[in-house]
């Protein structure tokens, strides 16, 4: 195993506002095709720029979610636990994510039918620790039987705002002992297990939390989120990343963002489980 960073994305040829499945997306309030496309290649070559290799799973018509691919499903090491969709919208995506897994390789784990998972979405590992967001999505248990089926401990936060539905869009490891996160969220006791467990929290303001600023994609010591958020890109300065904006408006408009249209395939940069990886290759 190399310590190139994988990532995998779905271009949006059939992307779209179809349906309401969250707050942001409402189908008169569509999205630009043409916009969406330069949109999405700023975000992969900016991404390839900082030395990560890119899988595409192909597009397909009528899934037009497809491309927030941190929904495929949960990788850790060579496992890929691919992802039970709530909403039968978008239940038509995990069949061609377990192909592609299968195809790459991955030991393809599948949920118990009654549990409902939405992937790398509502559960990151932070150090050793797998943070696991539920209620609006992804089901406690699943998160539970998940801990079980990896052997790692699994700290479930329940959401409490509709805007805020997947963990990814309120929370976000950048070290396995850092994470930026904003508070409005999670309940008292979600807050308090964060600050328990995570030595360094950077706590995102509600005008930028709004901006998907939490919804960021780490490689390295770089962090590529939505624009509007000078006060976060400031704080991360000042913990030593550097920080790149992109424009994202045509997948805001659903509901994604930078982190959304990607999955780490290798590992995350805040993953303990990686860095044990590459301690032990080298
Ligand atoms: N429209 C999609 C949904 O509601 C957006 C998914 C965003 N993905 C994420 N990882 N937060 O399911």
């Amino acid at each position: 195993m190399s310590a190139t960073p994988r990532i995998l994305m779905c271009a949006p040829d059939y992307y779209g506002i179809e349906y309401e499945i969250n707050p942001w997306m409402h189908r008169d309030n569509a999205s630009d095709p043409a916009q969406s496309l330069w949109q999405w290649w700023a975000l992969h070559d900016a991404l390839r720029d900082l030395g990560v290799v890119i899988d595409r799973v192909e597009p397909i018509p009528g899934l037009p979610d497809l491309v927030f691919t941190a929904n495929a499903g949960l990788v850790y090491r060579t496992t890929f636990i691919v992802s039970r969709f709530r909403h039968g919208v978008r239940q038509g995506e995990a069949p061609y994510f377990e192909r592609w897994a299968r195809e790459h390789a991955f030991d393809v784990v599948t949920m118990p039918p009654h549990l409902h998972f939405e992937g790398a979405g509502d559960a990151l590992f932070c150090g050793e620790t797998l943070f696991a967001g539920y209620r609006y999505r992804s089901d406690a248990r699943a998160h539970q039987w998940i801990g079980l089926r990896l052997g790692v401990e699994v700290l479930p936060l329940e959401l409490v705002d509709p805007r805020y539905y997947h963990l990814d869009t309120c929370f976000c490891p950048i070290a396995d002992n850092a994470a930026i996160y904003y508070p409005g969220a999670f309940d008292d006791y979600g807050r308090s297990v964060l600050h328990d467990r995570i030595e360094n929290l950077i706590e995102v303001a509600a005008e930028e939390a709004v901006s998907f600023s939490c919804n960021a994609v780490v490689v390295g010591r770089t962090v590529l989120l939505n624009e509007g958020a000078p006060k976060l890109a400031h704080q991360l300065q000042n913990c030593g990343y550097a920080v790149r904006p992109l424009r994202l408006t045509e997948f805001i408009k659903a509901g994604g963002s930078a982190k959304c249209l990607t999955l780490r395939l290798d590992g995350e940069e805040a993953a303990a489980w990686k860095h044990a990886t590459e301690l032990a290759i080298f």
